[in-house]
């Protein structure tokens, strides 16, 4: 269960994120719904170690964490970007392969095939040795959500996962999200798209720009 409690943010003196309170469930769907420039990336970006707050208390099962910290970033908390961020000059293998081998120090026959296990549970079983611009956005995806996978997180997230995806496979994404949940990963997903977030969500935070609160 991943908590966060009063995470404030500000840029330049302007307030983006005004005291967030929240908690996802082990297990569970979170969507955070909100219009453009609510600050949903600045939120994900706070609870992944990119940017760093300016307060706010972070727990996982119940134990206090700093997002920041070299441990609990990349190893508990997995992040699907929105534009994958996937490495051009690395086939799909080694995207995968890299963090787990670099970072967890994983032993590389052993990293390859949790990989490969990833990319036929995920459907890309034949595109392990071609470069993220032989795919199409679809599979560049799921190449990121193998990546992120690979780390063994407690919680992935995800940047408006329907974004830059052609408007027929949001079905697809859906399925995805789903299947994790079915194999109990807990799940964290900024949107704006509502029809999304109710079809996958188990609960839905909505925010708004604060310019736009009374
Ligand atoms: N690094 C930054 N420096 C200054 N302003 C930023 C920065 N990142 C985001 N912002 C501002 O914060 C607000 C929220 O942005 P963002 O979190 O990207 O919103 P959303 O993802 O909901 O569209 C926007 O007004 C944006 O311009
Ligand atoms: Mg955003």
């Amino acid at each position: 269960m991943l908590e966060v409690r009063n995470l404030k943010k500000s840029f330049g003196g302007r307030q983006i994120l005004n005291g967030v309170d929240l908690t996802v469930e082990d297990g569970k769907i979170l969507c955070i719904v909100g219009p453009s420039g609510a600050g949903k990336t600045t939120l994900l970006r706070c609870i992944t170690g990119l940017e760093s707050p300016d307060s706010g208390e972070f727990s996982i099962d119940g134990r206090s964490f700093n997002p920041q910290g070299t441990e609990a970033n990349d190893r508990v908390i997995g992040v699907v970007f929105q534009d994958f961020k996937l490495f051009p000059n690395l086939s799909v293998m080694e995207n995968i392969t890299l963090a787990p081998t670099m970072v967890l120090k994983k032993d590389k026959t052993a990293a390859t095939a949790e990989a490969k296990r990833l990319l036929d549970e995920l459907g890309l079983g034949d595109k392990e040795d071609l470069y993220p611009y032989q795919l199409s956005g679809g599979q560049k995806q799921r190449v990121a959500i193998a990546r992120a996978l690979a780390m063994k997180p407690k919680i992935l997230c995800y940047d408006e996962p329907t974004s830059a995806l052609d408007p027929n496979l949001r079905k697809d994404v859906a399925n995805i999200i789903l299947g994790l949940k079915k194999d109990g990963m807990t799940q964290l997903i900024v949107t704006h798209d509502l029809d999304f977030a109710e079809d996958v969500a188990d609960d839905i935070l909505k925010v708004k720009p604060l310019d736009q609160q009374n």
